[in-house]
C-alpha cells in the first residue's frame, strides 16, 4: 500500500460523527485536517484529533484541499454538504440515507455524476463478515433457489430519544423505518437484486410520536420476496439480523441467536456454524474507502446501492399511508 495518505474532514460530529474520527484516526493512511459542524462545542472533538475546526463546512471545504469529505450531519441535510464538497472535488463518504426525497436523491446523485468525484454510502453491514458470509452462500448457489431474504431491525433506541429531535420526525429521516429500514432494505436487494415493489404498514403502538414506531413491508424481487420490519419500541437490541431461505437450505445471522445455516441436499445435514472474523463494519467500511481512494479502486459501496434502498423507504412509507402498493423505481 502506498505511503500516501488521504487528507480526510468531517461534516457533522455527532454521535455517527464523533466514530468516524475515532475510526479514521486508527487508520494509518488516513489523516483527520478538519472538521465542521454548527455546534461550537463539536471544536474539543476536531482538537483531540489535531485538527482543524470549522462551524461553516463550505469555508472548510473551500480552504482546505480535502481529498475526502465524511458527511454524517442529520438525515433530512445531506444534500447541501454532499454538493459543496462534489463543487470543491472531494470524494465522498455519504453516511445513510443518501436522502430524505427524490429531489435530494436526484440533486446528490447528479452533481455526483457531474464532477466525477467518488462516493460511497455507510451502509456498514455489507462489511460485517455474517452477512457477506450468507451473500456468499446465496450466491455461490449453496442454498438453491433463493426465494425469500427476511430482514430486521428492531431496537428500543426510541425509548432514549425526545419526541422533539430529528430522530422522531418522519420528514426529518427520523423514526425506525428511516433510521435502519434502509440499512435492511440494502441487505435485501445486495442478496435479491433489483426491488421492483413495496407494500408496507405502519403504526405508533407503544410511543406516541409522529413517526412511526414499527413498520413491516414487503418488497417484491423479479424471483423472490423480502419481509423486512423496523421498531423502535422492542424491550430488546436486535440491531440487524439476515435469513435467506432457499430451496436447499437456509442461513440465519441474527443478533441474539448468532450464525447458523442448515442445508439440505438430499438428506439434511443438520446445523452448521461458518466461522467469521470479528470485524468492526464502520471502521472496515472507512479503512476500504481509504484504500479506495489511494488505490483507484471503486468505492466499497456504490452511491446507487444508497439510492435504491431510499428508494425502498420512501416506497414504504407511501404505501403504509395509502394503502396500496408502491413500484419502484421512483426515480
Ligand atoms: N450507518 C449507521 O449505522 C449510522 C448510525 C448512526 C447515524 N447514522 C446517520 O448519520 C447521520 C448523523 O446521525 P447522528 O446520530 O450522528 O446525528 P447527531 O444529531 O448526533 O449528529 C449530527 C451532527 O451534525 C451537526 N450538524 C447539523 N447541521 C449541520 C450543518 N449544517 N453543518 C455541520 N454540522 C451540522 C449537528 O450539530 C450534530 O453534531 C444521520 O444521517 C444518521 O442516519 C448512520
Amino acid at each position: 500500500m502506498s505511503e500516501r495518505r488521504v487528507g480526510t474532514g468531517l461534516i457533522g460530529g455527532g454521535g455517527i460523527g464523533e466514530l468516524h474520527l475515532k475510526n479514521l484516526l486508527e487508520i494509518p493512511q488516513a489523516q483527520v485536517v478538519a472538521v465542521a459542524d454548527v455546534n461550537p462545542e463539536v471544536k474539543r472533538a476536531a482538537d483531540a484529533c489535531g485538527a482543524r475546526f470549522y462551524q461553516d463546512y463550505g469555508e472548510m471545504l473551500e480552504r482546505e484541499a480535502l481529498e475526502l469529505a465524511v458527511i454524517s450531519t442529520p438525515s433530512h441535510l445531506h444534500r447541501d454538504p454532499v454538493l459543496a464538497a462534489a463543487e470543491n472535488g472531494a470524494s465522498i463518504y455519504l453516511e445513510k440515507p443518501v436522502a430524505t426525497s427524490i429531489e435530494d436523491l436526484r440533486a446528490i446523485t447528479r452533481a455526483v455524476e457531474e464532477r466525477g468525484v467518488k462516493a460511497t454510502v455507510g451502509h456498514q453491514n455489507r462489511c460485517d463478515p455474517r452477512f457477506s458470509a450468507l451473500r456468499g452462500m446465496a450466491m455461490s448457489g449453496v442454498f438453491g433457489r433463493v426465494f425469500k431474504v427476511r430482514a430486521e431491525s428492531s431496537t428500543g433506541w426510541g425509548f432514549n430519544v425526545t419526541p422533539q429531535a430529528w430522530r422522531w420526525r418522519r420528514a426529518l429521516g427520523g423514526g425506525p423505518w428511516w433510521q435502519n429500514g434502509g440499512h435492511i432494505a440494502d441487505l435485501a436487494s445486495w442478496v435479491l437484486g433489483e426491488p421492483l415493489e413495496v407494500a408496507a404498514f405502519s403504526g405508533t403502538y407503544v410511543l406516541k410520536t409522529e413517526a412511526e414506531d414499527n413498520l413491516v413491508a414487503v418488497v417484491k424481487y423479479r424471483d423472490a420476496l423480502a419481509e423486512l420490519a423496523t421498531c423502535y419500541c422492542l424491550g430488546v437490541q436486535k440491531p440487524v439480523g439476515l435469513e435467506v431461505y432457499g430451496d436447499k437450505g437456509y442461513g440465519a445471522a441474527d443478533p441474539l441467536l448468532g450464525f447458523r445455516a442448515w442445508l439440505n441436499i438430499g438428506v439434511v445435514k443438520g446445523a452448521y456454524e461458518p466461522e467469521v472474523a470479528e470485524v468492526q463494519p464502520h471502521r472496515r467500511l472507512m479503512e476500504l474507502t481509504v484504500d479506495a481512494l489511494l488505490n483507484e479502486k471503486a468505492m466499497p459501496i456504490p452511491l446507487g446501492a444508497g439510492v435504491k434502498a431510499c428508494e425502498v423507504v420512501l416506497a414504504g412509507h407511501e404505501s403504509a399511508a395509502t394503502g396500496r402498493a408502491v413500484k419502484l423505481p421512483l426515480l
